[in-house]
């Protein structure tokens, strides 16, 4: 399975922080936005990842990934020239996705929670049709909505409705098979002028071939669009690291426990941050890693 990282927007919530800058590049606590949503595709098993950023910022994760080899990953990168919406990743990556299944996630999307990695590899082993999650939020206006029947069956998808008919969000990781691409293709941009996300997720459903899988209360979905949100999912990875001495998303440390990369490479990583917090961390992995087995 391939990966898309869409990490391109306007970030305009994020103003004046983002006017110079992508939000994706932004720190949520100790290192890049975007290295939470990578972190993702990695445990996912997926290694072939193109990155679609804006015209001004794609250049900026070509500096700080480059083609992946470091990581044992293959990056390639593209450009949407206009925030036109989130299938049009789809469309930008037709040559990329060719004639495979695809996983598609939102560059300011953080997940955390027990069992997700095996969530995850379910995901990746999907060959057709399409998987997205359910996660109940407080505030699900402002997202894609499913909503069920009493056997909760899905009976319909909304995007950012008035009325959200259930309090299930659909997070900004999707699962699809390899005719997303003319799915994406087949669409009419929204009232808004956007390419939805939504209605590609309305055309599996219609066609019966759409799976929602709920995320429960053991997980943690996090977007990180307003300073608020940035605030909390800074606040709770920092919570979550100090307590355990473990960090979240720490791609060159899943690199490694993936077998990405060897240990030898894993020091080569470490290098490059010299005497500071996370050099001293990857260095330690291989102890931190033998006591989780045990
Ligand atoms: P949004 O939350 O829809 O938009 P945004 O956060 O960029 O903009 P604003 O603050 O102005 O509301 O985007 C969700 C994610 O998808 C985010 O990481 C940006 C990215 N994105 C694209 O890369 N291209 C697109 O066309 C859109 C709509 C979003």
């Amino acid at each position: 399975m391939k990966g898309i990282l869409l990490a391109g927007g306007r970030g305009t919530r994020l103003y004046p922080a983002t006017i110079a800058l992508c939000k994706q590049l932004l720190p949520v606590y100790d290192k890049p936005m975007i290295y939470y949503p990578l972190s993702v595709l990695m445990q996912a098993g997926i290694r072939d990842i193109l990155i679609i950023s804006t015209p001004e910022d794609i250049s900026r994760f070509e500096r700080l990934f480059g083609d992946g080899e470091q990581l044992g990953l293959h990056f390639e990168y593209a450009v949407q020239p206009k925030p036109q919406g989130l299938a049009q990743a789809f469309l930008v990556g037709a040559d990329f996705v060719g004639n495979e299944p695809v996983a598609l996630i939102l560059g300011d999307n953080l997940f955390y929670g027990n069992q997700f990695p095996m969530i995850l590899q379910e995901g990746a082993a999907l060959t057709e049709g399409g998987l997205i999650f359910g996660y109940q939020v407080k505030d699900p206006q402002r997202y894609g909505v499913v909503h069920f029947d009493a056997q909760m069956r899905v009976l319909g998808i909304e995007e950012k409705p008035r009325h959200p008919k259930s309090s299930y969000a659909v997070p900004g990781l999707y699962f699809y098979g390899p005719d997303v691409v003319q799915i994406a293709g087949s669409l009419k941009p929204s009232g808004r002028g956007e390419l939805e996300i939504t209605d590609v997720n309305r055309v599996y459903f219609e066609q019966g071939r759409l799976h929602v899988r709920l995320l429960g209360r053991g997980h943690a979905w996090l977007d990180t669009g307003t300073f608020d949100a940035l605030h909390q999912a800074a606040s709770f990875v920092q919570a979550i690291q100090e307590r355990q001495g473990i960090k979240i998303a720490c791609i060159e440390e899943i690199a490694y426990q993936m077998g990405y990369i060897d240990h030898q490479q894993l020091f080569k990583l470490a290098d490059r941050y010299a005497q500071n917090e996370y050099g001293e961390y990857l260095k330690k992995i291989e102890n931190i890693t033998a006591r989780r087995l045990k």
